[in-house]
């Protein structure tokens, strides 16, 4: 597939006014995207596990304006309140996907969004924001077509699979990771040759066999600063660029995906441990060894990382650990072993967080449409 075939056929926009709800969870990389080439193609390939409890819900209220005219015309509101700040990445966004939703222009929207995590949490709501929207600019298009199609202006309307590679591939546009939070419970972004029908346009579920281990792997995020980040992430995605390590970084990105089958498959978690812990380590690394060079980790982002190496020294349980562009802490492990896991997290590191706030996650299956 090329980006060509999204852009859809000419239709006639016979609907007036409109409102639909998409809810999108947020996503945590195990192999990570960091490096981006123009138009958000990532420069290497990522993985990542949709989460089930951190998402954004999103109404998009769409009416046909009386006038046309040459701008893009929205007002976002966050949890009821306009949010004049959001307004360019949304107007961004929007310039960037004109060409693949020929009616953005046509209507005035009203964009309602809510996250089921604090927005103050450090938690990047990016993900779940952008392909929750996209997931509703998605709706609107879909029911154009119907229309189109009932008038008997165009022969079909497209099927499940392609809204579901549209809506990736639009989300993308808005922000690279939130490709990966339309479908679960994994997804694979980026094309690398050890993943069939991996793309850098969208992202696609993980093709190959699981074990059941994998399949409700809990995730436990440490709020250790919730304080807005430092650094952008798409600041940071440019100081990939003549990066020295970059080109030896993005090779391991191929390689650990490549690793990553085999240790999904046969439920290998101390492999898996060390797999994940080291990609999160090295995303830190690209970030420490960059010009301007920057450290996103606090002391209580090391504190709890020695504990949770010492505890699973201790009991040979399989925690781990991977970390976002920031410095709170995503504790992984499997179901089976949640109880005494998460006692050691109450016990031990909940003290490390600020204000003592953790979200309990695990593995999701991905968006959902709401209806009214
Ligand atoms: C560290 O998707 O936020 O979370 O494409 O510029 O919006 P933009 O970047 P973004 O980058 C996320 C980077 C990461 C790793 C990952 O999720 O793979």
């Amino acid at each position: 597939m090329t980006e060509h075939d999204f852009i859809p056929p000419i239709y006639d926009a016979n609907i007036d006014q409109g409102r639909i709800t998409w809810e999108s969870p947020s996503n945590i990389a195990l192999v990570k995207y960091w490096g981006k080439k123009k138009d958000q193609i990532p420069e290497n390939p990522s993985l990542s596990f949709t989460l089930n409890m951190c998402k954004t819900i999103t109404t998009l209220s769409f009416i046909k304006k009386n006038d046309v005219d040459n701008a893009f015309s929205f007002d976002i509101y966050l949890d009821g309140a306009l949010k004049e700040d959001f307004k360019p990445k949304i107007q961004t966004f929007f310039e960037r996907i004109e060409l693949y939703l020929p009616f953005l222009k046509l209507y005035h929207f009203k964009i309602e969004t809510k996250n089921t995590f604090p927005h103050s949490s450090g938690i990047a709501s990016s993900a779940s924001g952008m392909s929750a929207l996209a997931l509703c600019l998605m709706s609107v298009e879909k029911q154009l077509l119907d229309a189109d199609v009932i008038a008997g202006a165009v022969e079909e309307s497209f099927d499940q699979e392609y809204f579901n590679q549209k809506a990736s591939f639009l989300a993308r546009l808005g922000s690279g990771s939130a490709c990966r939070s339309i479908e679960g419970d994994l997804i694979v972004w980026g094309e690398t040759k050890s993943i069939e029908g991996s793309t850098d346009l969208f992202g696609v579920k993980f093709p190959y066999p699981v074990h059941e281990d994998f399949k409700e792997y809990q995730d436990t995020i440490l709020l250790v600063d919730k304080g807005e980040k430092q650094v952008s992430s798409t600041v940071g995605h440019n100081l990939m660029h003549n990066h020295p390590y970059a080109q030896n970084r993005f090779e391991q990105a191929h390689q650990n995906l490549e690793s990553l089958k085999s240790i999904l498959k046969t439920g290998d978690l101390e492999a898996f441990n060390a797999l994940v812990e080291s990609e999160a380590l090295t995303l830190h690394a690209m970030m420490m060894t960059s010009m301007p060079y920057f450290i996103l980790m606090k002391p209580n982002t090391l504190e709890i990382i020695n504990r949770i190496w010492n505890f699973r020294q201790e009991t040979g349980l399989n925690i781990s650990f991977t970390l976002d562009a920031g410095a709170n802490v995503h504790v992984l492990y499997p179901k089976r072993e949640s109880q005494e896991i998460l006692q050691f997290i109450k016990d031990e590191l909940v003290g490390y967080c600020q204000n003592g706030h953790y979200i309990c996650d695990q593995i999701g299956f991905g968006a959902n449409q709401i209806q009214f």
